[in-house]
């Protein structure tokens, strides 16, 4: 069966840690999504958004650093496409929190799905020859 957001080769950028965080970062939008689908309430569904909030935050802290040390080029813009997504994670939090009934819990769903999939596929492997470069 197929999960909600599937992981392939494609979106392997073949750093290790990145490619395990980015794992993790499917399955927890995975776990939302089974969340959401098997009714599982409000309760459930903020705590794993919760979560997803927390390990966007470390997993784009440690790509940061890892790009900075390789003196990335496309450092600035890459930071930029971070921040406003964790920007707009903060503000749906915050919405989500203040009336739980009224969140349209697939839409955040199908824009992380894009989001991800996009960043990963687009954004992600622009700076993998300058990291494999750096650690060679
Ligand atoms: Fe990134």
């Amino acid at each position: 069966m197929s999960a909600y957001l599937d992981w392939s080769d494609e979106y392997a950028t073949g750093i290790q840690a990145i490619d395990g965080e980015h794992q993790t970062l499917f399955m927890m939008v995975n776990a939302l999504h089974g969340a959401m689908e098997n009714d599982l309430g409000n309760e459930e569904l903020a705590g794993l958004f919760r979560r997803l909030t927390l390990y966007v935050d470390s997993h784009f802290a440690r790509e940061e650093r890892l790009m900075r040390a390789a003196a990335y080029e496309g450092f600035d813009g890459h930071v930029r496409q971070h921040r406003a997504l964790t920007k707009t994670l903060r503000r749906l939090a915050t919405e989500f929190e203040a009336d739980p009934e009224n969140f349209a819990t697939e839409d955040l769903l199908d824009f992380l799905k894009n989001w991800l999939s996009q960043h990963v596929l687009k954004t992600d492997m622009d700076y993998v020859p300058c990291l494999q470069a750096a650690t060679e």
